[in-house]
């Protein structure tokens, strides 16, 4: 698999970019003025695209957590997106001692700030694509530190949008579930456009159009239903609360809740049996 430094040369920041877009809503720095504006042009569209962002995030924490706790040491969180506070881990090492960890990303830039951040034999970052899973699997950094004849958690948090229908989603996180060992969790979050917003993949209402507008340039997102979500947990068992709006999934407080009338984000945690 590709080393991130042979791709860093396909990096321009005068595209925006959905992992730089993402770190500007959660308050990081890792953006430049084409990823801020793009940023800033589409929470005009969608007020509450930052608040989404960040209740992903403490999704993605939630589910962790969640997962360490029923006992899975081992956590391939693939579409890592830029450091934030609370990588996997971090969370993961407050419920368990030494967890094994991979980072993975289509982004050279995120794999190169993930590969800064990490200090231990334990923890790696791979430029890796959730599209190709049979060289994921197979990569040599990636067996160093995950054991697929034991459990882990495959951790798919808002990158399944970003992979169209063309490149067979549902065929690639299948191959990843059936490399999962019983015991092994699935974590997903994806983003969910109210109903009548687009008709294919043609904008239907003034909002879908001016997000269009903002993320000219950019490849596009595809949005599923929640049927289609729940379809990649294929027959694994759906933990409480099932699929549900991510800021709704096990809450650990009441925080007020702006939810916008356009989209969503929904997520779930699933074991295999
Ligand atoms: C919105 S960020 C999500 C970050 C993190 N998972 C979270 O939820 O906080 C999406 C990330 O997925 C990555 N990505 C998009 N398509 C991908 C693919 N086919 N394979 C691997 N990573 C991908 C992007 O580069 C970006 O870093």
């Amino acid at each position: 698999m590709a080393g991130a430094s042979d791709a860093v040369s396909e990096f321009d920041t005068a595209i925006p970019n959905a992992a730089r877009m993402y770190d500007y809503w959660l308050g990081g720095k890792d953006n430049f003025a084409a990823d801020r504006d793009a940023a800033e042009r589409s929470a005009h569209a969608v007020p509450q695209l930052p608040w989404l962002a960040r209740e992903n995030r403490r999704f993605l924490g939630r589910a962790v957590r969640c997962c360490a706790s029923a006992g899975v040491t081992q956590f391939l969180d693939i579409g890592t997106g830029l450091p934030t506070m609370n990588s996997v881990h971090q969370v993961a090492e407050r419920v368990t001692a030494s967890p094994h960890v991979v980072y993975v990303d289509n982004d050279p830039v995120v794999v190169s700030h993930a590969r800064a951040l990490l200090s231990t034999p334990r923890t790696v970052a791979v430029h890796g694509d959730l599209t190709r899973p049979d060289e994921l699997l197979s990569d040599p950094d990636v067996r160093a530190v995950i054991d697929f004849s034991k459990p882990v958690a495959i951790l798919l948090v808002a990158v399944l949008h970003f992979v169209p229908d063309e490149a067979d989603p549902v065929g690639c996180v299948a191959k990843l579930r059936d490399a999962m060992a019983p015991g092994s969790h699935l974590v997903i979050s994806h983003v969910e456009l109210s109903p009548g917003q687009v008709v294919g993949a043609r904008p239907a209402t003034g909002t879908a159009r001016e997000l269009g507008e903002a993320r000219r340039g950019m490849p596009p997102a595809r949005a599923r239903t929640r049927g289609e979500v729940g379809a990649f947990f294929g027959d694994m068992t759906l933990l409480d609360p099932g699929l549900t709006d991510v800021w709704a999934w096990r809450p650990e407080d009441d925080s007020v809740t702006t939810a916008s009338d356009f989209m969503t984000v929904i997520g779930g945690v699933a074991r295999k049996d």
